[in-house]
């Protein structure tokens, strides 16, 4: 198959697009440093010909409230329009976990958008519903730094490896539309603090971690399992421990 990957130069698009080639698909990474940008529509009816899935892993540059809401609503539209035109029969995302149960969240306010894009957009889809990526855990951390310790809150998260996410993208873009949603969570589930005391303790980081159940979560008060998958979801197999030595041999290179 012929499939287009919209941000298949970043962290999860790039691992598709190895795994898609590896399967003997076509697979055609696309962003704006290959000429394509979804939001000015600048090279995407060109890159469509031919296409039988798009899969979208783009993200957005700006995180701003307004900013992050902007680039999914129009990236997401514009791709639609350009699919429908081209016949493309499959549009995959790649969404989070517990999206709409965090509204005071501009980002995940903004993921909530793109699912209605993608919902409305008359092409066959398949929307994943992902936790919070294991290799996005220093920068989570980093939003609670206060001098010689950080501050994060106690609510649950159940992180995973983009490894696994990449392969359950491909997997799901090499199979029939779902027309709805499928979660991915990791194998366990810990407080924001409790991991990064764990993060912490691998990467030998001696600040303090003070647990807080106030403190906000981009935006937003985690209040039970928000961010935790519902039952059925799929379960990634990679833990910290072995994603931590991969982590460790990417940063030596
Ligand atoms: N981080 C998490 O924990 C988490 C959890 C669940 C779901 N997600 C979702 O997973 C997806 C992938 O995240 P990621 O961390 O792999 O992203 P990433 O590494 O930041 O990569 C972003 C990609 O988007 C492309 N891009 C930016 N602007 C674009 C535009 N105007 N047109 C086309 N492509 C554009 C970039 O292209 P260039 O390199 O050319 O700039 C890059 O390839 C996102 O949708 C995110 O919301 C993330």
């Amino acid at each position: 198959m012929k499939i287009l990957v919209i941000g298949g130069s970043g962290r999860i698009g790039s691992n598709v697009v190895r795994r898609l080639s590896a399967q003997g698909h076509d697979a055609v990474p696309a962003s704006p440093a290959t000429g394509v940008d979804t939001i000015t529509g600048e090279g995407l009816a060109e890159v469509m010909a031919g296409v039988d899935v798009v899969v979208d892993v783009s993200n957005a540059p700006v995180w701003d409230d307004d900013a992050v809401l902007e680039f999914f609503t129009t990236s997401t539209r514009n791709q639609l329009a350009a699919e429908r035109d081209a016949g493309v029969g499959h549009h995959v995302a790649v969404s989070i976990v517990g999206a709409d149960l965090l509204p005071d969240s501009g980002y995940l306010r903004a993921k909530v958008a793109q699912e209605a894009e993608i919902e409305a957009g008359n092409v066959p889809y398949t929307v994943l519903r992902s936790t919070q990526f294991l290799e996005f855990l220093p920068q989570i951390v980093e939003t609670g730094a206060e001098g010689d310790s950080v501050r994060l809150p106690t609510g649950l998260m159940q992180l995973v490896a983009g490894d696994d996410v990449a392969a359950t993208v491909t997997e799901l873009a090499t199979a029939a539309p779902v027309g709805g949603r499928v979660e991915l969570g990791g194998p366990e589930a810990l407080g924001v603090d409790a991991w990064a005391r764990r993060l912490f303790a691998a990467t030998g980081d001696e600040r303090t971690v003070v647990g807080d159940p106030h403190v906000r979560y981009y935006g937003t008060e985690l209040k039970g399992g928000e961010l935790t998958p519902g039952d059925g979801a799929r379960i990634g197999t990679i833990d910290f421990d072995a994603w931590f030595a991969t982590y460790q041999q990417e940063a030596k290179r």
